[in-house]
């Protein structure tokens, strides 16, 4: 109601604004804070939002692959998992960055090529020790990623592999042929080059891809990277190692732009949302409201992240040639109890939402460097778009953050000044709103706005700088509870629902934002 009269004091406004305030009125709590101000400036449009950022990965772990992306066929064969494929494109999934990870660097390629039935098996030390038959190898990859529509990048194995065997692979994926490797995809059926650009140059060498420090491995990977070829017109784009993001290991990127810079194409730095210890890093279901704030609180570390990066980035590379990459992101709660500790299987809330929406907030806004991004990881495994069991799926809360972000995807970042105002619990004090925006080569702008309170709705005054929208439409994620979570029992109790508390007046845009809630708003 409030809304209303708001807009009845205004001598016109929009049919939609009107239609949605009427279908869906905003909830509005007793202790709302004081309006927020916003503006959004229409008329200094900032660098393209790569569609790269909203990028996935697919790691030989737990059932990341099989029994999720890949799974038996019922004749003692095995086949893609139409159901999660079918899931995944409606998000849009730019890239899958495979086989890892860890993974990547006990991998040997020609392992997973050739008849399955001769393909031999091996263990997987790293994650569970299990059995793996890599049936799921090349082929299959490359079939998963044209089946969603999405970029390959592959991450070769520097850790326990050779320059030659890294190469070997660059040539397959690659080489139009004759060429030996070429020669030999064709007999394994697949006569044309995949044409696969963006290749990791290892992973997490720093740790479980070596233990390397960062002068070694800077040589080590100008030898590797020096064997992937150009072919024609396809001309590498080299990933390098990029450090875990902590204080220690600021001098990783510092040592890897001064020494390789020159080689390196994208430095892909990898950081996790623990809202504990890294021993206990406390239950992804069962949490108070000291957790929720804690994992808000250090999902926007993620920021800072990015910053530090940036800032020794851009001394070695004013021009931003190369990119920052996110390569593995996301919530990293105990394992779901009763399962596979090796296998990191976790649900995710709407505190992961809450996580995934900053993130997704903080890569556009630094859209200048951060240019590719990889939630860790797609299905079953850490913050998952998916989970399944059996033949069954369900999509979570952050595959709805996901879908309801697509569209900055290629979109062209407007810049945002946002007082975030203050949520306080405790000792801890955070912003309480978080957003970014940005306008399609339609004009369609998409505002992607967060209220981190779980206690207070926000009203947000937008001022609509520098341009002419006329109508409004929202959608909205939020849910009674914190842990609110979605089930096979319950498989849409967090899913998205049109927003009515928006109002548009010229350029005033109203928000009103209820507590706990993630709004995507849509202007033409
Ligand atoms: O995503 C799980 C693991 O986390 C990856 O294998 C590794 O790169 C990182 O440490």
């Amino acid at each position: 109601m409030e809304i209303l009269q708001f807009n009845r004091m205004r001598v016109a406004f929009s049919a939609v604004a009107f239609s949605m305030m009427l279908a869906a009125p905003a909830a509005v709590t007793a202790q709302d804070a004081p309006a927020s101000h916003m503006v959004v400036n229409l008329d200094t449009p900032g660098p393209v939002i790569n569609r790269h950022i909203y990028g996935h990965f697919a790691e030989h772990l737990g059932h990341g692959i099989y029994g999720g992306f890949w799974v038996e066929d019922g004749a003692g064969g095995w086949r893609l998992n139409k159901p999660v494929v079918e899931a995944l494109r409606k998000i849009k999934p730019a890239n899958v960055r495979w086989p890892g990870g860890c993974f990547a660097d006990v991998y040997h390629w020609k392992d997973g090529v050739g008849p399955r039935a001769e393909r031999p098996t091996i263990v997987n030390t790293l994650w569970g020790g299990v059995t793996e038959n890599n049936s799921f190898g090349t082929h299959e990859f490359m079939e998963l990623v044209t089946a969603l529509d999405s970029e390959p990048i592959v991450v070769g194995n520097v850790g326990s592999g050779t320059v030659k065997e890294m190469s070997d692979w660059w040539e397959y994926l690659n080489h139009p042929g004759p060429s030996p490797m070429a020669d030999l995809r064709a007999k394994n059926g697949r006569a044309e080059p995949w044409n696969v650009r963006f290749f990791g140059v290892g992973n997490e060498s720093w740790g479980c891809g070596g233990n390397m420090d960062a002068e070694y491995y800077a040589d080590v990977y100008k030898r590797f990277a020096t064997y992937l070829h150009r072919y024609g017109d396809l001309q590498p784009f080299r990933v390098a190692t990029g450090p875990y993001h902590s204080e220690e290991m600021m001098k990783w990127t510092e040592v890897m732009m001064r020494d390789a810079g020159h080689m390196i194409d994208g430095l892909d730095l990898h950081y996790y949302t623990v809202v504990g210890t890294w021993q206990e890093k406390g239950s992804a279901v069962d949490f108070e409201e000291a957790d929720w704030i804690q994992g808000i609180r250090k999902g926007l570390v993620i920021d800072e992240a990015i910053k530090a990066q940036a800032a020794i980035m851009d001394r070695y590379d004013p021009e931003k040639r190369v990119w920052l990459i996110v390569g593995e992101w996301g919530m990293w709660h105990d394992v779901e109890p009763g399962t596979n500790p090796g296998f990191l299987r976790q649900q995710s809330t709407l505190r992961d939402a809450m996580v995934a929406a900053l993130s997704l907030n903080a890569f556009n806004r630094h859209a200048d460097r951060v240019k590719m991004a990889n939630i860790a990881q797609t299905v079953n495994v850490l913050q998952a778009m998916i989970l399944t069991q059996g033949d069954e799926l369900i999509v979570t809360p952050t595959y709805h953050v996901f879908e309801m972000f697509k569209g900055h995807q290629d979109a062209t970042l407007l810049p945002v000044v946002l007082d975030e105002g203050a949520y306080n619990y405790g000792e801890t004090t955070i912003p309480a709103l978080n957003a970014s925006a940005s306008i399609n080569d339609e004009g369609r702008v998409l505002v992607t706005i967060a209220n981190f309170d779980p206690h207070s709705g926000r009203t947000v005054e937008v001022s609509l700088r520098g341009g002419t929208l006329s109508q409004v439409s929202g959608r909205i994620l939020t849910a009674d509870a914190m842990t609110a979570h979605n089930t096979f029992d319950d498989p849409d109790n967090v899913a998205p629902a049109p927003f009515g508390g928006a109002s548009l007046m010229d350029d005033h845009l109203v928000v009103k934002l209820p507590p706990k809630a993630l709004v995507a708003l849509e202007l033409e």
